[in-house]
């Protein structure tokens, strides 16, 4: 079996970090999105993998991914460009995919205990396609499934009105070549995109049997920052302590905390874990972190006091002010100046940033 990864799509939603770099690249507790994907298809016994490439700085992909062998996996990667839509990105790999049963999986998707059980399942049976379904609050905005009695899917329709069930569609899919001609005779759906829910339910109706895998443990699709931030959380319930850096005497580092390499943590710090701190950084005395951080390399704090919250790399922050559920971008400088005349909150924001004081 061979995989596929999405990269691509424009991620209008997490407008300013996708004017950097993809979205998939964003990291959660300090690693890349693309790279639990990744080792979920390489878990699953999956070491071919094909990587979706879009418009926006697909270089980034490159960068990181390479040729996949620092992740034990192979690497080829495919130009989709502009994002016309899911199945328009698996009908640009069919090349790649064509004449073995392949999983796809959505770079921005985050799935709890990984892939391999659905995989196994997929693989011992004849069924033409595999979808994982997840229990969501408001189906309305997911593609979404209804099984009958014996749980064999009845219907999938991208985000209806009104759901007839609460089954979202995760994004990973297990599909056959089989899928091609019916992606090639696909129409773009009102938002002008090939839908992949489409694809599926036209399979179905010519007769392809679609098996349903409901997932027990938690799934996060990263689309929008609310999204990033409890993919973080998520992510950090799971963390087990590891301190690579320093630990000054006078710090307080209490619950799981994860530091990296040449971090130090000075006198006067506090850190309350589930908490994860990157390389070389310094967090200097007046410092709270506080549940729920992720804090990425290169960055200096202090004071600062911060919780539940992603900081990306090379971040300066010295405030007293606190910051709470806060995406904050590479190389950002938050300070103070409390002399400064006249009194007020200044800011120097990119397009399309958010700031709610
Ligand atoms: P979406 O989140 O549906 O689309 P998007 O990335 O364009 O985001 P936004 O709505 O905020 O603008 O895409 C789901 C996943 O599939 C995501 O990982 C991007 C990927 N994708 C492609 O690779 N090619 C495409 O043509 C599309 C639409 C998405």
């Amino acid at each position: 079996m061979r995989g596929l990864i999405l990269a691509g799509g424009s991620g209008t939603r997490l407008r300013p970090f996708t004017h950097t770099g993809p979205k998939q690249l964003i990291p959660i507790a300090n690693r890349p999105n693309i790279l639990y994907c990744l080792e979920d298809l390489r878990n699953a016994g999956i070491a071919d993998i094909g990587v979706i490439l879009g418009d926006n700085q697909p270089e980034r992909v490159r960068e990181l991914l390479k040729d996949g062998r620092d992740f034990g996996v192979r690497i080829t990667y495919i130009v989709q460009g502009p994002p016309k839509g899911i199945a328009h990105a698996i009908g640009c790999a069919e090349e790649f995919l064509k004449g073995d049963a392949f999983c796809v999986y959505l770079g921005d998707n985050l799935l709890k205990g990984g892939i391999r059980a659905m995989v196994e399942e997929f693989n011992g049976s004849d069924v033409d396609a595999g979808i994982a379904l997840c229990r969501v609050p408001n189906p309305e905005m997911f593609g979404v499934a209804e099984l009958d009695s014996s749980g064999h899917v009845k219907g999938l329709v991208e985000k209806p009105k009104t759901p007839k069930s609460d089954l979202a569609l995760v994004g990973i899919y297990l599909l056959r070549d089989n899928i091609f001609p019916i992606i090639r005779e696909l129409k773009p759906s009102w938002r002008n995109e090939l839908e992949i829910t489409d694809a599926l339910e036209a399979l179905r109706t010519k007769g392809g049997k679609i098996l349903a895998h409901v997932v027990t443990g938690w799934w996060k699709d990263t689309g929008k920052p609310e999204d990033i931030l409890e993919a973080n959380r998520l992510i950090l319930d799971e963390l087990t302590t590891r301190i690579e850096g320093t630990v000054e005497d006078g710090a307080q580092v209490s619950g799981r905390v994860a530091i990296g390499r040449g971090t130090v943590v000075q006198k006067g710090a506090v850190i309350a874990g589930p908490v994860v701190i990157g390389e070389d950084c310094t967090i200097g005395p007046g410092t709270y972190i506080g549940p729920y951080t992720a804090i990425g390399d290169r960055s200096v704090l202090g004071p600062a006091d911060i919780e539940n919250s992603i900081v990306l790399s090379d971040a300066h922050i010295a405030t007293r002010h606190k910051i709470v559920a806060s995406l904050i971008g590479r190389h950002t400088r938050i300070d103070e100046d409390e002399h400064a005349r006249p009194k007020g909150t200044r800011l120097v924001l990119g397009e399309h940033s958010r700031v709610r004081l």
